[in-house]
Parts: C-alpha cells; structure tokens; sequence
C-alpha cells in the first residue's frame, strides 16, 4: 500500500472509535470515507447496529454492497455524526471539499448531523485555503453568465484565477449527483474564506461551495508522527 493510503486507513480506523451502537450516521465521499465505510462494514457485520445516510451515490453503492443499513435525510433527518474527507484543512477546521464533486450531498448531511469529523492524511493539511481549486456548483441554466458573475464576486472579495467548466467524460462537462456542473475556481491563496462564502451564495446560479466552514467539529490526520486530532476552536 503507498504511504498515502495507509495514513487514510489509519485515520479511517481512528474514527470508527466514535461509532457507538445505534448511531445515525452521515458517510461522506471520496477514496478516505471510502475507507471509513469499509472499515464500518466490518463492524455492522460483526454485529454493529448504525443506520446510515450517504452523501453520494458512489458511497451508496459501496455501503450496499457492505450490507450497512441506509436510510435517507426524509427518513432520518437527524444524524448524530457524520464522518468524512476534505481536499484541504485549514488550522481552524475550515474546509475546501468538493474534489469528488459530492460537496453539496456532503453540506446537506453535515449541517444535519450533530458532529462532523474529517479524516485525512497530513497532506490535507494547509495554512492557507485555496491551493486547491475551489469547487463551486451550479446549475447550467445561464452557465455562461454565472461563470462571469463567479468571476466578477470573487474578484470583490480579493480572488482571483482561472475558472473551468469541470470535464467529464469525452466532450461532456462533469455532472454531480443532482444533476448540476462544477466550477473549479483556482483562486489560490483564499484569505478571507467568510467574505468568500457570503459572495458567492449571492450568485443565482450558484447551487452551493466547496467551502465548509464552521461545520467540522474535529479533523483525524494521520502522519508521519501518527495520528493527530485537532479540534475548531469554540467546538
Ligand atoms: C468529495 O466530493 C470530496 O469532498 C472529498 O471528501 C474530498 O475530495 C476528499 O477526497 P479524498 O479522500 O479522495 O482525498
């Protein structure tokens, strides 16, 4: 296993610690929730008894396959934890997600649940937000104009770079589970994450963004050193 994969493992395994019988779960998205699930699926097996809501249809999938009980955010719109991954963390649990396109599933079924704990390994980890393009979902209607407006928003609020139409497969632009497009947004260096947000939120075609703030309770990064928890401040 390369070494990136076995500090997601590690903190993959970290969490499950927080799993307690009867819990209501929210499994996040993408290669280290993928292990989380996995690592669930041993537990509901050996007899663990959670009900779970995924934050994406390849995460649906998986957990089906694992025999994890599932249920949706209409059945079960309170969840006690959701555990998943992030593209980036700042030193105040602020977020960029979205890599996977799954960020606004992912949003809706953190802000449902009572905690969010993100696992990752330390590479994640980063001073500054916005190394990693921005995700930034929208509808196609007016795409063009909402590209435009994205730009003109973020330029207000100090960001600046290029903005691309995520692709798909062959000439398709890539489609998230509602059914909507990316934007990748490669601002760099976001300083002010909350002027950002409140700007973007007030483009109509902007369904929702890759950044979570305020939302992640606890971050597990498992590193060279070994597993590391950090805590927001205030949480
Ligand atoms: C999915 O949309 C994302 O928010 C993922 O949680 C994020 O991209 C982290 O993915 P990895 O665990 O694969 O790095």
């Amino acid at each position: 296993m390369l070494k990136a994969d076995e500090l997601k493992e590690e903190a993959a395994r970290a969490a499950l610690d927080l799993v307690e019988d009867g819990m209501r779960l929210g499994l996040g998205s993408g290669s280290t929730a993928a292990r989380f699930v996995a690592a669930l699926g041993e537990r509901v097996a050996a007899g663990l008894r959670v009900i779970c809501v995924p934050t994406s249809e390849a995460t649906r999938l998986q957990a089906e396959k694992l025999g994890i009980p599932l249920s949706t955010l209409d059945e079960t719109p309170e969840l006690n934890l959701t555990v998943d991954g992030a593209d980036e963390i700042d030193a105040e649990l602020r977020l960029i997600k979205g890599g996977g396109g799954a960020l606004l599933r992912e949003k809706i079924v953190a802000t449902a649940s009572d905690r969010m704990v993100v696992i990752a390994d330390e590479s994640k980890l980063v001073k500054t937000l916005g190394a990693f393009p921005l995700p930034v979902e929208v509808v196609r209607f007016g795409l063009l104009a909402t590209m435009r407006l994205v730009e003109a928003i973020a330029v207000e609020a100090g960001c600046h770079g290029e903005i691309r139409l995520r692709p798909g497969v062959g000439q398709a632009p890539f489609v998230t589970d509602q059914g909507n497009l990316i934007l990748d947004c490669a601002f760099g260096a976001i300083l002010e994450p909350e002027v950002l947000a409140f700007a973007l939120k007030r483009v109509p075609g902007v369904v929702e963004h890759g950044l979570f703030l305020g939302l992640a309770d606890l971050a597990i990064v498992a590193g060279s050193g070994g597993i590391k928890l950090l805590r927001r401040p205030g949480a």
